[in-house]
């Protein structure tokens, strides 16, 4: 990684925890900071979504009903980061051996502009066969994001000749009834993920 999207990572990261602090008091409740996981206490997160996958088929929120999902947004121009936690992801569900068939591995991307359905039909299963990739209009995406507290921004670097975006990298867990059970924070191992969502399992088994 280098200096300036350090930086702007570091920013971000701070940007994020802040947020979340504002969001707290903008509830009435105490600023309580996050957990181990980086779950803002107190704020609800997710939601509906309808978006548009890799085929060009559209796919909401519903179509994870019944099965645990690692959700997790970015853009297939990322040079590092991206690439990295899809291959944590993919790197979890293997972990997981046969109870990694409930688990679906999903990327919804922050840069719909250059995003297309066709681009990520190539991008999505150099990372995992089943993971799904998902877009949208600007607003549709603008939405999501909000729902998922992910902050993105444009930002020209100028060692690229295209745009990068800057974006919080966290993974969502979601339960089979969609609601948001597990965040793990950029760089957690997937022994780590894969652990949280088989206690996940046989707490509701
Ligand atoms: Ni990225």
């Amino acid at each position: 990684m280098n200096r300036t999207l350090h930086i702007g990572v570091v920013l971000l990261v701070v940007a994020i925890f802040g947020f979340g602090a504002w969001l707290n008091l903008r509830q009435g409740e105490p600023a309580e900071g996050t957990s181990t996981t980086g779950m803002v206490v107190g704020v609800e997160i997710g939601g509906p979504f309808e978006l548009i996958d890799q085929t060009g088929a559209t796919f909401t929120d519903r179509d994870l009903a019944g099965d645990y999902a690692l959700i997790y947004f970015g853009y297939t121009y990322c040079p590092d980061v991206c690439p990295t936690e899809l291959g944590q992801i993919a790197a979890a569900i293997d972990e997981l051996g046969a109870d990694g068939a409930r688990v679906r591995p999903v990327m919804i991307t922050i840069d719909p502009e250059r995003d297309t359905p066709e681009v990520l039909a190539e991008y999505v299963p150099l990372f995992h066969e089943r993971l799904v990739g998902l877009t949208g209009t600007e607003a549709e995406i603008r939405s999501v994001a909000q729902a998922y507290r992910v902050l993105f921004r444009k930002f020209e670097d100028p060692s690229y000749t295209d745009y990068l975006m800057d974006h919080s990298s966290f993974v969502y867990l979601l339960a089979p009834d969609g609601g948001v059970v597990g965040m793990f924070r950029y760089g957690t191992a997937p022994e780590e993920m894969a652990a949280a969502i088989r206690q996940h399992m046989k707490a509701n088994s």
